[in-house]
């Protein structure tokens, strides 16, 4: 497919809430270094920020980020705010808090319900904003998530925070939350080469609360945080073939067909595959190769 000229609008909308979103967006985790979560090298400035730059000139106006998301010498935020501020009006940045990285990146434990307001205020000064359009609660594990979501919702009604949302939660999570204050998105990993019925039930769940689902690790699916996986099964190369599309096209493709409320946030620091990704939008499956690209997951082991 000829993907220079496509845009995120052939991908449609969905709400957040009440912020309008192209359904390709945008994840910044990939910006900071070669090896996620940063220890690796650091990337090159100034392609990361003609990344984001390039990104929003093809119409993606929703871009996942987290002030955790650094390495040695980049900050995904710090490159959000400096290539993009001052930020178009449509433009959405969520963001993520719960994970806790030391200054020299060492993983913490959770943060507590309490330590929230902080690491809220550090997407803040980062960004550069005085209220955040829709933080997630990054579940870590803990068995209930009332504490921490409320904490958020407490944020919410302060007008730190314009909308909420939840991420490595299972349904029980969601009813939970749901109680507490309105959800506008639910981030979970799920990908095409990975059985999930606690996604898949999720998934459903979003759909009948109008609330968005946004996958994380689509592309790299089974390789996750390792980064794009270079086989690829069958179905899938048979299915880019078909559409001379790649197979992290067809990856974020199916993404896109498991509902109107589902959105894409791929994750890459290299400006060709942005491109790529944003041009998944307009691959329309058919009945056939869904049924086929299915079958891929249910085999999946
Ligand atoms: N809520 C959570 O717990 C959580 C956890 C992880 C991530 N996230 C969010 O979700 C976003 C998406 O996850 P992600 O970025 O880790 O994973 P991803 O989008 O599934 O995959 C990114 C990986 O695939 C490669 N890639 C991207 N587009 C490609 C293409 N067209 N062809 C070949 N390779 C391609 C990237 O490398 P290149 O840079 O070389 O393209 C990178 O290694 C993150 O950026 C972050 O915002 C949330």
């Amino acid at each position: 497919m000829t993907t220079e000229t496509i845009t995120a609008d052939a991908s449609g909308t969905f709400g957040l809430g009440d912020l309008p979103v192209r359904r390709i967006g945008f994840g910044t985790m990939r910006l900071t270094g070669s090896a996620a979560f940063h220890h690796g090298t650091p990337s090159d400035r100034e392609r990361s920020l003609a990344v984001l730059r390039k990104a929003v000139e093809l119409g993606v106006n929703h871009i996942d980020t987290a002030a955790f998301y650094f390495s040695s010498l980049r900050s995904a935020n710090e490159l959000v705010n400096t290539a993009l501020s001052p930020y178009p009006d449509d433009l959405v940045i969520a963001t993520e808090v719960g994970p806790y990285r030391d200054y020299h990146g060492a993983w913490g434990t959770s943060a507590r319900p309490d330590e929230l307001r902080g690491h809220v205020e550090e997407n803040l000064r980062q960004l550069g904003r005085d209220h955040l359009d829709l933080v997630h609660l990054r579940r870590m594990r803990q068995d209930s998530i009332a504490e921490h979501f409320g904490a958020l919702a407490e944020l919410r009604t302060a007008g730190l925070i314009r909308h909420l949302g939840i991420s490595a939660v299972e349904p029980r999570h969601l009813t939970e939350a749901l109680r507490i204050a309105p959800v506008v998105s639910v981030q979970n990993r799920y990908a095409l080469d990975r059985p999930d019925p606690v996604g898949d039930e999720l998934l459903r769940l979003c759909g009948e609360h109008g609330i968005a689902f946004v996958p994380f690790y689509a592309v790299a699916g089974e390789a996750g945080e390792r980064g794009a996986t270079a086989v690829h099964d069958d179905a899938v190369l048979s299915v880019a073939r078909a559409h001379d599309a790649t197979p992290a096209q067809v990856r974020i493709a199916w993404t896109l067909h498991q509902g109107p409320h589902v959105l894409a946030i791929p994750g890459t620091g290299n400006p060709g595959h942005l491109t790529e990704n944003v041009a998944a939008g307009a691959l329309r499956l058919t009945a056939a190769e869904l049924t086929s690209l299915d079958q891929v997951r249910g085999q999946a082991t």
